[in-house]
C-alpha cells in the first residue's frame, strides 16, 4: 500500500544474469539446471504489477557458446519479453562466442565486439561487450572506447544506463580479478566520468554486490544458474546450487532502486491478505495510516498477516 511518498518509477529494469544455458538441457557440473533457474526467473516477471520495459541479461548467456543453447535461450526469453512488452537487451559474456551469439540472437554472424545502443522512451540502454575471445578477463577496448564517447556525447532524455558483463569495481570477497577482473578500468572510467551514466548493470561474479565506479552506482546481479558463495568453509570461493536470484532496478527521475529477488520459493511464515489490504482502500488517508502504522491497531492485530 502506497502512501504516494515517492513518485512511481519513470523505468523498470529486470536484470537478470549468467543464465549460463547447455545443448540440450545439459546440466553444469552434472547437477546444477540452468534452463530451471532461466525459467523460474520469467516466470517471476510475469507475477509484477508495474512490469519491466527493459529486460536486461549481462552475459554468459550460454555456458560453451554452442548455438543450440543460444538458439533455446531465444525461444524461452523473447516471447516472454514480448508478453511484458520490454525491450530486450542481450550482453556479451566471457563464455559467449560472438559468431553464435550475433547470428543467432541478431541474425547477422560477427566476431566482432558486439556493442549496442537502445532507446527506451527515452532512457538509454548500452550494451557493451567487455568480452577478450579466449579469455576470461575483461577489457574495452580503445575504439570501443571512442565509439562509447561519441555515443555519450549527446545526453539521453532520461539519461543512460550500460549493462556489460565484467564489473568494473574491486572484489574483496573474490581474490580472482587477475582471471576474471576488468583490466585497464581506468580508460573507461576517464570516458565516463562526467557524462549522463546514471547507472552501470554487470554480471559475471555470481553473485550480487553493490559499488560505485567514476561515481555511477555499480549493481552486480547474481545468477539464475549455479551461485557463489563468497565465504565458504574451507575454500577461497565456492559454487553452489543455490542461491539463485534476479534484480529489479527502478529507475526514478533522481535515483535507481535495486532490489534482488530471490527464485527459490522459500516457505512462507506470513501473507499479507489482499482482501484486508482491499478493504482498508475505502478508508480516510488519516484512517488509513492509523489502521496500518498504530502497533495496536486492529489491522496489526489481526492475526491474519
Ligand atoms: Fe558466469
Ligand atoms: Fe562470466
Amino acid at each position: 500500500m502506497h502512501l504516494d511518498l515517492y513518485p512511481e518509477p519513470v523505468h523498470t529494469i529486470a536484470h537478470l544474469s549468467d543464465t549460463h544455458l547447455l545443448a540440450g538441457g545439459a546440466r553444469q557440473y552434472d547437477v546444477v539446471e540452468p534452463e530451471t533457474g532461466l525459467v523460474a526467473a520469467l516466470e517471476r516477471l510475469s507475477r509484477l504489477d508495474l512490469p519491466p520495459d527493459v529486460v536486461l541479461v549481462t552475459g554468459d548467456l550460454a555456458d560453451l557458446g554452442e548455438p543450440t543453447a543460444y538458439e533455446r535461450l531465444k525461444e524461452l526469453v523473447e516471447p516472454a519479453a514480448a508478453d511484458l512488452g520490454a525491450e530486450l537487451v542481450w550482453v556479451m559474456g566471457n563464455h559467449d562466442e560472438r559468431p553464435a551469439y550475433s547470428r543467432i540472437l541478431f541474425g547477422a554472424e560477427s566476431a566482432r565486439e558486439q556493442d549496442a545502443v537502445y532507446d527506451v522512451g527515452g532512457l538509454r540502454v548500452i550494451s557493451l561487450d567487455s568480452t577478450v575471445p579466449g579469455y576470461h578477463h575483461g577489457l574495452v577496448t580503445p575504439e570501443q572506447l571512442g565509439w562509447l564517447r561519441e555515443v555519450l556525447s549527446e545526453p539521453a532524455p532520461h539519461g543512460t544506463i550500460i549493462g556489460m558483463h565484467h564489473p568494473p569495481i574491486p572484489l574483496p570477497l573474490a581474490p580472482v580479478d587477475a582471471i576474471i577482473g576488468l583490466y585497464d578500468h581506468d580508460a573507461l572510467a576517464a570516458v565516463l566520468e562526467g557524462t549522463d551514466v546514471r547507472g552501470i548493470l554487470a554480471g559475471h561474479l555470481h553473485y550480487s554486490t553493490y559499488s560505485t565506479f567514476a561515481g555511477i552506482p555499480v549493481s552486480v546481479a547474481s545468477a539464475s544458474c549455479y551461485t557463489v558463495d563468497p565465504v565458504p568453509a574451507a575454500a577461497i570461493l565456492r559454487g553452489v546450487d543455490g542461491g539463485r536470484s534476479i534484480t529489479m532496478t527502478h529507475v526514478y527521475d533522481d535515483r535507481l532502486v535495486h532490489t534482488i529477488v530471490p527464485l527459490a520459493e522459500e516457505p512462507a511464515v506470513y501473507n499479507i491478505d489482499p482482501v484486508l489490504l482491499g478493504a482498508l482502500e475505502a478508508l480516510s488517508p488519516e484512517e488509513r495510516i492509523d489502521q496500518l502504522s498504530r502497533k495496536d491497531s486492529e489491522f496489526n492485530t489481526s492475526g491474519r498477516w
